[in-house]
């Protein structure tokens, strides 16, 4: 018969997951299984608090679905996502900075050409954003596919909204001289959804659970790493509260005030338009 105590649990309960078949899957649950005993001794973990994260979690897993990924919400907030970007991706100081995926990504977005309009339709001052993407060295990359998604003036994402068709979001490919542009509706910053158990459990802090203006790029190039990262407007609030801790210097872009007439998709603009210059730097796969 084993004899189970206190002070043995801990290492019975993390050679019974050491078992585990795939190694890796073995390193990671003997860790987890340590760190969670040692998390509740720290704490002193009473049962009612035990039962209170238990219907935390169980909330969370009940709201998510399809469209709502309460999970990573709570991912994001707790600065994991973050942790595990930046963990994942050293990159080359010259590359452009990782940043979190956030729960609204939608994959199979339409394909638009250099300067379509992915707003079509939806309220907000036009706004271009184009540049070049680039390697470390500077040079053009060439095939590149932008994915490009963000909210509405509301703060909504389609994934939020009951919408049969995209919206607000697309992909571009980039010329062959690495050029790309997007043509869209100025982003503004917008609280994260607090109807649900992260934001009941936020609100009881004093935590700013609010996202400066961005707008989210998923940049495939061939030969290159993934890249997944998002642009800010300079001068947004919330840049230094970032409530997913996604905000860099580097990806905070200047929204220049431009007046009517021409635009950097060759066309032209009837109304005043912004116009955000931006160089994406990729770095070769491994
Ligand atoms: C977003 O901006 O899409 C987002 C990212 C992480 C959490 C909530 C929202
Ligand atoms: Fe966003």
């Amino acid at each position: 018969m084993q004899l189970v105590n206190e002070d043995n649990i801990t290492e019975l309960a993390a050679a019974r997951w050491g078992t585990a078949r795939d190694p890796r899957l073995a390193e990671i649950m003997t860790a987890l299984v340590r760190h969670l005993h040692d998390f509740a001794r720290e704490v002193r973990l009473t049962e009612p608090e035990w039962m209170a994260a238990i219907q935390w979690l169980k909330a969370t897993g009940q709201i998510s679905d399809d469209k709502r990924e309460e999970f990573i919400l709570a991912s994001d907030v707790l600065g994991l996502s973050m942790l595990v970007v930046q963990m994942n991706h050293r990159l080359d100081a010259r590359a452009t900075p990782a940043t979190v995926l956030g729960p609204f990504h939608i994959a199979g977005s339409p394909e638009l050409d250099f300067g379509a309009d992915m707003s079509d339709g939806v309220t907000g001052a036009p706004l271009y954003i184009h540049g070049t993407v680039r390697d470390l060295d500077g040079d053009p990359v060439p095939g590149a596919v932008l994915d490009v998604w963000q909210a509405d003036s509301e703060g909504a994402y389609e994934a939020q909204l009951e919408v049969d068709e995209a919206r607000l979001r697309a992909k571009y490919a980039a010329r062959e001289d690495g050029t790309y542009c997007v043509r869209t509706v100025a982003p503004l910053g917008y609280a994260i959804p607090m109807d649900g158990p992260v934001g009941d459990l936020i609100a009881r802090t004093e935590i700013s659970y609010f996202r400066p203006a961005h707008v989210h790029f998923l940049i495939d190039a061939p030969g290159h790493e993934p890249l997944i990262t998002h642009l800010f407007r300079a001068g947004s609030d919330y840049l230094d509260s970032d409530v997913v801790f996604s905000t860099k210097a580097e990806l905070v872009v200047d929204f220049v005030e431009r007046e009517p007439g021409p635009t950097p998709d060759g066309g032209k603009s009837a109304e005043p338009w912004l116009e955000a210059r931006y160089d994406f730097v990729l770095q070769r796969a491994k």
